[in-house]
């Protein structure tokens, strides 16, 4: 990685490990985009890729003649209202009530290592293995700064970028819109592909060509929500799995967001990802900063595997920082799908006695558990034992540490339900409009995170049950959206900043609890999938991937998830068939291929298993101590391409020493046999020159298992049937 500065001609560009993005200032001043892609030499002239000729109704800066519009010229970061028509990056509200903005170039300085976004997730690496490029820019219609950094990591194509703002005025300013990423092409001859879907059915990925006009998605829900997920890939229209050009965008945040691809009238095309500027309004008093969410950005000429593989590292190295995030996680038991509300201690050790017996390694007490909640209508914010229900819980957790199991406990800190003690006493903690109507969803209301003293009375709360009790893990919910985004605590000036201010309590209250206790292993969970995102991941290493457990549904929900997110932080488990979701019934092993490739653990009645049930749980166990090593730390590749057109799909995982393979296909719908295409199973990212060895004895060179495949027509010819296959070089 470096970073390469020409003062003199105000040149810029970042090198990774295989691209180059480059960056220059034109004549009127803005910093504009020169060109990202695969590695070019920066000691080339590149001046042509920063001039545009004259074009109809684009005007251009006084002093430019008719030629280069800020309408036609590629952008680091579009300004509003002078001459660029595009969808724009910033836009500043000054006291006389302008919101023209534009950014032009004042300084430049690079340095080692990253500074921390104060209050927000990021990544982070040490001093040594990154650089940042920080430019300063200069709004020229208030002299407000936009510091915009830039930073680059060894052995990695990701390039993380954030914008600072600076008001250094004498007046208050409202920043009204800050995207933390913006890129522009000067053509648009792209797929977009982004993962989008909705409760239980999270993070199906959509690939569909660009066209003129803009292609937007996001969440105004004030988390990132099920639907879409803040991140998407421009890919070469010929791009797939294991070839071509793709560009991946990732935002490091929680809360409300947009993603805006837009295709310009001259067939341009201008990338946008940033907090969502609907309802977002921050107020800047002099001499206050504003740091918007990190993007990651990622190039790769080699198709979406090898952008996810990238992603998928710089994740694991540098998002994620729990110490949990290279530890095999224990497997655990979740009540939840077990007994719903309807538990009591006798219950819970049932299940902890069963699960010693079967080799797993945690019990995680689901809702339920505090105030009087035995069903979903009362009691969130109350997080105290209900003791009638659970005796001496102390107690009760001692017994199940002494069977040699770790113990978990649900909570959904941000909410708050109206028959609970905490609104007795803190009504006016509720996020709602005053003396208003207020919108409900599971019954719940939502709790002001914005608030400094609701975030310390959840501190306070949760840690004095940790400090209480031996709580080795936490499932973090959050089982509903914003509505009447309103804080009682702030002037009218700054209701435009509640959004954002709950998503920072809720990253500060993460930040207490982990400081306080380091080793505490956090699941993040928002009524499944809504709200897995690498902001949470900075606080949580794994998050409950979906509520539909049902292994067929988690196919496209965890090949989905897998584009931007490592498997390691997908939490997956076996559940019950038929299935609580779909009705469906799959095998045992079909069950255990999905959540294998996950967290992995259960989410079913155990105490109910025949002895049958027993034998094949211990066989699963013995498989996740066999596999997972490989599974978190290998390189995922999805396979599916492979298969054409039939109902089947097919991932695996390699060792980095490209030793070790295990790679999973399943067949989705059977045809009658007669009609099936033959099915290969072509595996990726294997040594072509080394002999791979299967478990029933057969060997293969790598060539011949990535260019010919293995034949899977009879295991994969059944409904919901499936095959692993376990392979080891010699
Ligand atoms: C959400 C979660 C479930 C479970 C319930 C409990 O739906 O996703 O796994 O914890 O809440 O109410």
């Amino acid at each position: 990685m470096a970073i390469i500065c020409n003062e003199a001609t105000k040149f810029f560009a970042l090198e990774t490990m295989n691209s180059t993005y480059a960056m220059q200032v034109g004549n009127s001043g803005e910093l504009l985009h020169v060109c990202y892609g695969g590695k070019i030499d920066c000691t080339d002239d590149l001046s042509a890729l920063t001039q545009r000729p004259d074009r109809a109704f684009s005007p251009s800066p006084a002093g430019q003649g008719r030629s280069n519009s800020l309408n036609v010229l590629p952008a680091e970061l579009a300004g509003f209202g002078s001459g660029d028509f595009r969808m724009t990056a910033c836009r500043v509200k000054k006291a006389n009530g302008s919101s023209v903005t534009a950014p032009v170039y004042k300084s430049f300085r690079v340095y080692d290592g990253k500074p921390a976004l104060p209050g927000l997730p990021a990544s982070f690496a040490a001093e040594t293995a990154c650089r940042t490029l920080e430019i300063t820019l200069e709004d020229l219609f208030s002299g407000v700064e936009f510091l915009l950094s830039f930073s680059v990591f060894d052995n990695s194509d990701v390039i993380a970028r954030s914008v600072k703002v600076v008001n250094n005025t004498s007046e208050t300013v409202e920043i009204e819109n800050l995207m933390s990423f913006q890129l522009d092409f000067d053509h648009a001859d792209f797929d977009l592909l982004y993962p989008q879907g909705n409760w239980a059915y999270e993070r199906h990925i959509e690939r569909m060509p660009l066209h003129p006009g803009i292609q937007s998605f996001g969440s105004v829900r004030g988390s990132t929500g099920h639907q879409y997920n803040p991140g998407f890939v421009l890919a070469a229209k010929t791009a797939s799995e294991n070839s071509g050009e793709v560009y991946g965008a990732l935002l490091v945040y929680s809360g409300s967001y947009t993603a805006d691809i837009q295709v310009d009238a001259f067939s341009g095309t201008r990338a946008l990802l940033g907090i969502n500027p609907e309802n977002f309004c921050w107020q800047l008093t002099p001499g206050a900063e504003f740091h918007s969410p990190e993007a990651l950005l990622c190039y790769s000429a080699e198709g979406l595997n090898a952008l996810s593989a990238q992603s998928h590292k710089f994740i694991m190295e540098h998002i994620i920082r729990s110490p949990w995030k290279h530890a095999k996680r224990p497997i655990l038991v979740n009540n939840w799908e077990a007994t719903y509300f309807d538990f009591d201690d006798n219950k819970i050790y049932a299940i902890a006695e069963k699960a010693a017996s079967l080799g797993i390694e945690m019990l995680v007490l689901d809702d339920g558990w505090f105030g009087e909640r035995n069903d979903d209508n009362s009691s969130l914010g109350d997080w105290f034992v209900n003791t009638d229900k659970l005796g001496d819980f102390a107690a009760l957790v001692k017994r199940i540490n002494a069977l040699g199991l770790k113990f978990g406990l649900w909570f959904e800190p941000e909410m708050i339900s109206e028959k609970s003690k905490l609104y007795e006493k803190h009504p006016e903690w509720v996020l709602c409009v005053p003396g208003k109507r207020r919108s409900y969803a599971r019954n719940q209301l939502i709790l002001d995170m914005s608030r400094k003293e609701v975030v310390d009375y959840l501190f306070e709360t949760i840690a004095g049950l940790l400090k209480e009790i031996h709580i080795e893990y936490i499932k973090w919910d959050m089982n509903r959206n914003l509505t009447e985004i309103f804080s009682a605590a702030l002037p009218a000036g700054q209701q435009g900043e509640v959004a954002h201010r709950y998503v920072m309590g809720v990253y500060e209250l993460h930040e207490r609890l982990l400081q306080a206790f380091p080793d505490l292993l956090i699941e993040g969970c928002s009524g499944g999938g809504g709200r897995f995102d690498a902001g949470m991941l900075y606080y949580a290493p794994q998050i409950w991937c979906s509520d539909d457990s049902d292994a067929l549904e988690r196919i496209p929900i965890q090949l989905g998830t897998s584009l931007f997110y490592p498997c390691s932080s997908m939490g997956a488990h076996v559940s019950v068939c038929p299935n609580h979701q779909t009705g469906r019934s799959v095998s045992y092993d079909f069950r255990a291929a999905l959540a294998l490739g996950g967290t992995f653990g259960y989410e079913l009645d155990i105490t109910k298993f025949t002895a049958e049930e027993d034998r094949i749980i211990r066989e699963q166990v013995a498989a996740y101590h066999k596999y997972n090593d490989l599974v978190r730390e290998g390189r995922f590749f999805r396979l599916s391409e492979g298969f054409g057109r039939t109902n089947c799909a097919a991932w695996c995982w390699v060792s980095d020493d490209r030793q070790e393979v295990l790679a999973v296909a399943v067949c989705k719908q059977a045809r009658p046999c007669s009609q099936e295409p033959f099915k290969r199973l072509r595996f990726a990212g294997l040594d072509a020159g080394k002999v791979y060895t299967l478990e029933d004895g057969r060997s293969f060179h790598g060539s011949t298992l990535m260019n010919t495949g293995i034949d899977v027509t009879v295991a994969l010819s059944k409904d919901a049937s499936c095959v692993m296959l376990y392979l080891k070089a010699k």
